[in-house]
């Protein structure tokens, strides 16, 4: 079938009526769409409040629900146990079958494991695993008792898991023996011992045995596979205040260690139902897939929350793109009869790179739907998704959404408007964008400046973890009244709109934001290096690429061997995927009179702008200006 055989839920002017709601009706809205999309244990006092001042917002006050109980038991309840909820993809090409029956059994019995180690309502339970069953089981079982779970991408290093650890201050870590890639098979157990001693708030760790050697538990280890038959399969869920946080997920800042995004239960499993729902045009008989990690916002809204909420069948993928081939996501695609498709910028043009033939060998002719979130897509990458994979026949949706939202927030929506390659187009329901200049002054009509969000949504991240301060500061200081998302964006004389990247300290290389602060913090732990200055520059197909400048000592001589130290620190404190693609080594940094690295003069250098650097005289090192330059040139 194609997209144009498909009747969508809404067309053009059934959204403005539904928006147009949204936002002049909210209370009446969002009370319809929280009783049509899920089930309440009791009913909420208050819609919503909103303390614009201190960015306090609240929702669904006085109700109660249980959120695995929301995305398992009711479907089972409501005769539709035999459903698939996951088509489990191994890296091999092996094939699990999950049913929501099975779910509600598998995630019951590991809520129980939890509770018999000790685990309550409240704690905070760290996942740092690979993309296998057990990693949506162990979120959902978290969920199921009212444990907050911080999902750790596995591509960090212990150093990074550590942090967040500790940050959170979790009382049990669940992992892997490891982590399956491709062609590689990398260690995650070895990870979490080697921090273990470091984490005194961790009373237990479960491990759930991939590999083929025997697992080697320390004393407050659990062996999963030998532990979870022996679990009960019945574990009656937790009934949770609508405002009782349900995870953590960490980001990074522009400054100082990532931040803990703190989303609550009754507002994000609504927002992740609803934009499941209306961004992909959810239907019944749609097989989805979201080919993201469970460690990212993406995994936990597109990949678990909203699609198991809305009782949809989903295809969990534990490969990577590119093994055995370039043809691997497109017969994934054949294998299921995927309908619906939710992929990176950067996946795509790496594929493109590839050549057409991996993907016209396949046939795609379930798809109708394809998505794409993480950072901006180029029209070219567009067009070629749409064209060579899409068979010219499908709808694209470009995403744009943050950790902190929650769930999307500009989106094209199937069966509305026409998207134009590259943009975001318009507000998902109860999003307000307001675009002003540096200033402040709200600008109108066809414009280009800084995104604001206006008002509250019920997805909306409710606080930073422990650190309601930094809350306040990055996202509600500098136009106060507004949430501050970070990134630029254009309003074209049609009114729709574009975003075109970060504004602030913060890399976004292939879809994944770095701080620059966590990279140069880990280059200056080298004892030649003593200041560093992370950028991004323009790249084919990871978007940025980043690109590193650092001052070595006066005595220190710097050799091949230093810059491979210097990329194995980064990889030591972040991960690997965080490592620079350059880095180079400078006399100098060019520093405001205060002392403060300049960034943006450092990042048009590296870009070759050298006529946009504005007024340089008034640096403390204008010399290192040209130094920079001159290094830049010869590179
Ligand atoms: C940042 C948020 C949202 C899930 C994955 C990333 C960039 C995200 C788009 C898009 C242009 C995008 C923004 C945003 N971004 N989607 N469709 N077009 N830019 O979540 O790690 O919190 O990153 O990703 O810069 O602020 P995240």
């Amino acid at each position: 079938m194609n997209f144009a055989q498909r009747t969508t839920r809404l067309d053009q002017e059934k959204y403005q009526e539904m928006y147009q709601r949204s936002i002049t009706d909210p209370e009446g809205f969002w009370s319809e769409q929280a009783e049509e999309l899920l089930v309440w244990d009791t009913k909420w006092d208050t819609v919503f409040t909103h303390d614009v001042e201190q960015g306090r917002v609240r929702w669904f006050d006085g109700g109660t629900l249980n959120v695995s109980y929301n995305c398992i038991d009711r479907h089972v309840e409501a005769g539709m146990g035999a459903r698939v909820a996951y088509y489990w993809e191994g890296n091999e090409g092996q094939r699990i079958d999950i049913t929501y029956q099975q779910l509600l059994e598998e995630v019951s019995r590991f809520a129980n494991l939890l509770k018999s180690r000790g685990v309550t309502k409240g704690d905070r339970v760290c996942i740092y695993m690979p993309m296998i069953p057990e990693a949506v089981y162990a979120m959902l079982a978290c969920a199921r008792i009212g444990a907050v779970h911080t999902v750790v991408f596995g591509g960090f290093s212990a150093e990074a898991l550590q942090s967040r650890i500790h940050d959170a201050a979790c009382v049990a870590v669940i992992t892997a023996d490891y982590v399956k890639r491709g062609p590689k098979q990398n260690p995650l157990q070895a990870n979490v011992d080697a921090i273990l001693p470091d984490c005194p708030t961790v009373h237990t760790t479960v491990v759930v045995q991939i590999g083929s050697e025997p697992l080697v538990l320390g004393d407050t280890s659990v062996d999963y596979r030998a532990e979870i038959m022996k679990q009960d399969v019945v574990c009656e869920p937790e009934s949770m205040e609508a405002e009782d946080p349900l995870f953590i997920l960490y980001t990074s800042g522009s400054t100082g260690k990532p931040k803990g995004v703190l989303h609550t239960t009754g507002g994000y499993l609504l927002y992740a139902a609803m934009t499941h729902r209306y961004t992909f045009d959810y239907q019944p008989d749609d097989v989805y897939w979201c080919a993201a990690d469970v460690g990212w916002i993406t995994g936990h809204t597109y990949m678990v929350y909203g699609p198991l909420c809305n009782g949809a069948t989903s295809v969990l993928f534990e490969g990577v793109p590119t093994y055995p081939d370039a043809s691997r996501y497109w017969e994934v695609i054949d294998k299921y009869s995927v309908t619906t498709f939710y992929s990176t910028p950067t996946a795509i043009r790496m594929l493109m790179g590839q050549g057409d033939e991996f993907v016209t060998k396949t046939s795609r002719q379930s798809l109708q739907i394809l998505g794409t979130v993480g950072e901006p897509i180029n029209p070219e990458a567009w067009h070629w998704y749409h064209d060579v994979v899409g068979r010219g026949q499908c709808y694209i949706v470009d995403t744009w959404w943050q950790t902190e939202t929650g769930g999307h927030a500009l989106t094209p929506i199937p069966g509305t408007v026409d998207p134009k390659p590259g943009a975001a187009m318009q507000p998902f329901f109860g999003i307000q964008p307001v675009i002003v200049d540096a200033d402040g002054n709200e600008l109108t009509g066809e414009c280009e400046g800084i995104l604001l969000l206006k008002g509250s949504w019920p997805g909306q991240m409710r606080d930073l973890f422990n650190d309601h301060e930094r809350y306040l500061e990055v996202y509600f200081s500098q136009y106060p009244g507004y949430y501050l998302p970070g990134d630029g964006v254009r309003r074209d004389a049609d009114g729709h709109l574009w975003i075109s990247g970060r504004i602030d300290d913060v890399m976004n290389i292939s879809g994944r934001l770095i701080g620059t602060a966590e990279v140069e913090s880990a280059l200056v732990l080298h004892p030649d290096i003593v200041e560093a200055a992370a950028v991004t520059i323009p790249h084919p197909v990871k978007g940025c690429s980043m690109c590193v400048f650092v001052c070595p000592t006066a005595s220190a001589t710097i050799t091949e061997e230093t810059y491979v130290e210097l990329g194995d620190l980064v990889k030591k404190q972040v991960g690997s995927f965080a490592r620079p693609d350059q880095i180079v080594a400078v006399a100098a940094l060019p520093k405001t009179r205060s002392g403060k690295i300049m960034r943006r003069i450092v990042r048009k250098i590296a870009n070759k702008e050298y006529d946009a650097l504005g007024d340089v005289s008034t640096l403390m090192n204008p010399e290192s200006v040209t130094d920079l330059i001159e290094i830049v040139k010869k590179l």
